[in-house]
């Protein structure tokens, strides 16, 4: 029902999304820039306005968060379990609270979502993953026909896709728009498929409209071609930083 609302009210504002976005000009701090589709559960905004202390949210990442996402942040390569280290912080926060109160179905996930206690130790565990250097040895896509998909992806990711996940796939913080340079592949390709197929309620309309006319192997060349990416520490937050070696096991917790 509310959900149903949600989209209707999504669909009937889609014009003024344009408007939001054209306003996200602001690079310091997280602004909120409102979209149809971005519906604001009253945790995210709270959570949003509170500054993370990430020495608290070490222990609680350690406590509910590594065992799956590991202690590198950095997920699985099998994609099972995406890459949190190096994604902007407001989508971090965002998600959390999406997960928590199951607008986004997860779960896997969600026992372990519920056990942070409050807004502030949500953002106590973002600023703490804020602090990862984002490791390099994300799952790319393996077939023997790599660089032609990355050729097409790149070719359909740059048509449609770019103008919110920006050039080299390092999201918009202002606007929630995840980072997905350095993304497993298997997992993208797997969000991708669910969001063609509606599960994903919290997307942009303007999105679903772009990703729907895809097939498999067209969503499958852009995942390919995202997962080559590699975003710049410096581009995501200053102080952002890569991991030093490639398998950066243990990373730094
Ligand atoms: C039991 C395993 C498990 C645990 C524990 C877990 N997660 Fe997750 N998490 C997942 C899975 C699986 C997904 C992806 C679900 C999907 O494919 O839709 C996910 C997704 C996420 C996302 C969304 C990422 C994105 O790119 O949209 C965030 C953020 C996240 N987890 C943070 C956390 C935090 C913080 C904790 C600890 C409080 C945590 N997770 C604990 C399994 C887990
Ligand atoms: C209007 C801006 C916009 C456009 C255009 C757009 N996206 Fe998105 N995308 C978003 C937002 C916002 C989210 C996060 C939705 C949420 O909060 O759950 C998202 C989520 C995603 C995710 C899931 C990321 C994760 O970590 O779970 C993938 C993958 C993705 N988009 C791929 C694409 C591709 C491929 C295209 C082009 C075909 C595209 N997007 C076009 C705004 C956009």
């Amino acid at each position: 029902m509310y959900k149903l609302l949600t989209a209707a009210v999504s669909m009937a504002l889609v014009s003024s999304f344009a408007l939001a976005q054209a306003s996200a000009d602001k690079k310091s701090g997280i602004e909120i820039k409102d979209y149809p589709g971005n519906t604001p559960p009253t945790e995210k905004v709270a959570t949003l306005k509170l500054k993370g202390d990430a020495k608290a949210g070490q222990a609680d990442y350690k406590a509910y968060c590594e065992a799956c996402h590991m202690p590198t942040g950095g997920g699985t390569p099998d994609g099972s379990i995406p890459q949190l280290a190096g994604q902007h912080s407001s989508v971090v926060i965002k998600q959390l609270a999406d997960i928590r109160s199951g607008l986004r179905y997860n779960p896997t996930m969600y026992p372990f979502a519920r056990k942070l206690p409050d807004p502030q130790a949500i953002a106590n565990v973002a600023a703490y993953i804020g602090t990862l250097c984002i490791p390099l040895d994300s799952g790319k896509y393996q077939g023997p026909d790599a660089a032609k998909q990355v050729a097409e992806g790149k070719r359909l990711y740059e048509k449609e896709c770019a103008q919110c996940h920006q050039p080299n796939g390092e999201g918009l913080k202002e606007m929630f728009y995840p980072v997905l340079a350095g993304q497993h592949y298997q997992y993208l390709l797997r969000q991708m498929t669910e969001i063609h197929d509606g599960k994903r309620v919290e997307v942009p309309p303007e999105m679903l409209k772009v990703i729907t006319k895809y097939n498999n192997a067209q969503l499958a060349a852009i995942s390919a071609y995202q997962a080559s990416l590699t975003t710049p520490g410096s581009m995501l937050r200053s102080g952002g930083s890569m991991c030093k070696t490639a398998s950066a096991k243990g990373g730094k917790t």
